[in-house]
């Protein structure tokens, strides 16, 4: 039987992932001096896993059709992709949250025309307005959303915003707050049956960290 292997997210959930894996006793170092290899191995002398590093909608592909038993992912993701896993445990880090935005002074609700909404997170994206009864037409951007408004593709975004800097500094400004979002660690439904007695102390042994983690 193949290890068990852990989907990352690559980038910035990065570091904390290998943080807290390293907090459970593993040794992290071939995901440190990963070069360009995909696959790591780790092990705490006792478990050996795989983590495989990869982009988070990816990540939630790869737990879903079970070619890896677990994920960490952020709840943007999860909230934009759906999909069918278990979301045992909120890690903690990765804190942002999904806002509105527009330009600087602007006021998104005045007014009777059909607002252009710009993000990478469509389905987010019409949730939040079908909630608000509001039509609104949705372009998909890639990255960088905050340029859509500027160049006067749209209204507003919808997008993350983690120190707000990234909108200050090219003059947008929060209208909403939509949602709090941090990493998630997700689980394949068949591995969590078939692998419980590996994955379950796995579990464990990270909400037992959660807690003694948690502000008193
Ligand atoms: C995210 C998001 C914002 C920025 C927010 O982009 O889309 O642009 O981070 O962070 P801040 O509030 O701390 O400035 P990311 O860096 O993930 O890259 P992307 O624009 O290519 O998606």
């Amino acid at each position: 039987m193949r290890p068990i292997r852990i989907a990352l997210t690559k980038g910035r959930l990065e570091t904390d992932s290998i943080a807290l894996f390293q907090k459970l006793g593993y040794d992290c170092s071939a995901v440190l001096n990963k070069g360009r290899r995909l696959i790591l191995p780790i092990s705490d002398g006792t478990n050996e896993m795989e983590v495989v590093l990869a982009k988070a909608a990816d990540v939630v592909t790869y737990v879903e059709n079970g070619v890896c038993d677990i994920g960490v992912v952020g709840k943007d993701t999860i909230m934009e992709m759906g999909g069918t896993f278990y979301e045992v445990a909120d890690l903690g880090f990765g804190r942002c949250r999904f806002a509105l935005a527009v330009p600087k002074g602007k006021d998104f609700y005045s007014g009777y025309h059909t607002r252009r909404i710009a993000s990478k997170y469509v389905n987010v994206t019409r949730s939040v307005f079908e909630a608000k009864n509001m039509d609104v037409n949705i372009v998909k951007i890639e990255g960088s959303v905050e340029l859509a408004p500027i160049l006067g593709l749209s209204d507003a975004i919808v997008d993350i915003v983690q120190t707000g800097l990234t909108l200050r500094e090219n003059g947008l400004e929060v209208v909403e707050d939509l949602a709090d979002i941090s990493a998630r660690l997700i689980v394949n439904i068949a591995s969590l049956k078939l692998r419980k007695s590996e994955i379950d102390p796995f579990i464990t042994q990270i909400e037992n960290i959660l807690k003694e983690e948690e502000p008193t």
